[in-house]
């Protein structure tokens, strides 16, 4: 169920409307207070939040439900409106899970919904130990310049690419929750260098390599990580045998670790970071050709490129919201 939160009626239509191709069900609340009523009846799957609203605003409903244990896992989209940064800042710091700008994009809408419906669907299947490590790969994301459910979306994409490579079901859910979880070993890197906005010098990269075996530390006890320890290990491999922590050479790195190297590279480039603007679709695709056979596996790539061929959708496809 997705719980939809907006004070303008014309927009509450709008969001029900885009999601009427989603297998979902919509409910809605017209201010803050009600949302929380409503949360508290039912616990959604999810929850589209605008944030400027009467008796309770969007930052006050989102702080309160992330400060509950019921809502702490409930993930939650600021709908904000467009080049509002100051927006964003305290979204990310109230601890919203991710934005959708206004005017709202069908598109967009539907695939963001879709894809934090399945994180959602993959929480609720967490036992206790997993969701501490998932809320730790999120506190990671925190200190990390990446945000904005960067994890959450190399996870996706690394299902998708699992799939169509034709890995089994159960690969596809560790590339799933790998993809998700890969960088958690960045806990124990220091914030200096994790956000050090430009090149690292030698003696930092040394610090920062070391995450895929903090990482890998962190995940071993856990019985359900098991299989998400290649991935974890091996996701700085390059394709040429210059990676690390190991150096493997081509096939030898596991298959898991390859394909998420490609997703994490891809969803990094797009990515604005403090110290340049993120690369545009087209660029990040022809960079991942460009190291396909050195950094990359060349047959994976070549199926990333596939898949990802498609540009993303012109805002001609909108459809526009009030407010
Ligand atoms: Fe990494």
């Amino acid at each position: 169920m997705v719980l939809v939160v907006d004070d303008h009626p014309l927009n509450l239509e709008l969001i029900e409307g885009c999601l009427a191709d989603v297998d979902c069900r919509v409910v809605t609340a017209t201010d803050g207070i009600e949302a929380l009523e409503k949360i508290h009846e039912e616990p959604p799957d999810l929850v589209l939040l605008d944030v400027m609203m009467p008796r309770m605003d969007g930052y006050e409903v989102c702080q309160r439900l992330k400060q509950s244990p019921e809502g702490k896992l409930l993930p939650v989209v600021m709908v904000t409106a467009l080049g509002q940064i100051a927006d964003r800042v305290r979204g990310l710091e109230v601890g919203a899970d991710d934005f959708i700008v206004k005017p709202i994009e069908r598109v967009e809408l539907v695939a963001r919904v879709r894809s934090l419906l399945r994180v959602k669907h993959l929480y609720d299947r967490l036992d206790d130990a997993q969701r501490t490590i998932f809320s730790l790969a999120r506190a990671v994301e925190a200190k990390d310049s990446l945000t904005e459910a960067h994890t959450e979306r190399v996870g996706m994409s690394s299902r998708r690419l699992g799939e169509a490579v034709g890995l089994k079901e159960e690969e596809l859910d560790d590339l799933l929750w790998g993809g998700v979880i890969h960088d958690i070993g960045k806990i124990g890197v220091p914030d200096y260098v994790l956000q050090k906005p430009g090149p690292l010098n030698e003696e930092e990269l040394a610090l920062m390599r070391q995450h895929v075996l903090i990482g890998e530390e962190i995940a071993r006890p856990l019985r359900s990580a098991h299989d998400l320890l290649p991935i974890i290990r091996h996701h700085h491999e390059r394709w040429d045998g210059k990676g690390y922590p190991d150096g493997l050479v081509g096939e030898r790195t596991p298959i898991g670790a390859r394909i998420v190297a490609i997703c994490d590279s891809y969803d990094a480039l797009i990515s604005d970071r403090p110290y340049r603007k993120g690369f545009s679709h087209s660029d990040a695709l022809a960079t991942l050709q460009a190291g396909a056979g050195s950094q990359w596996d060349p047959e994976l790539v070549r199926i990333f490129l596939t898949l990802n061929s498609q540009p993303a959708p012109e805002p001609e496809t909108s459809a526009k919201a009030a407010g």
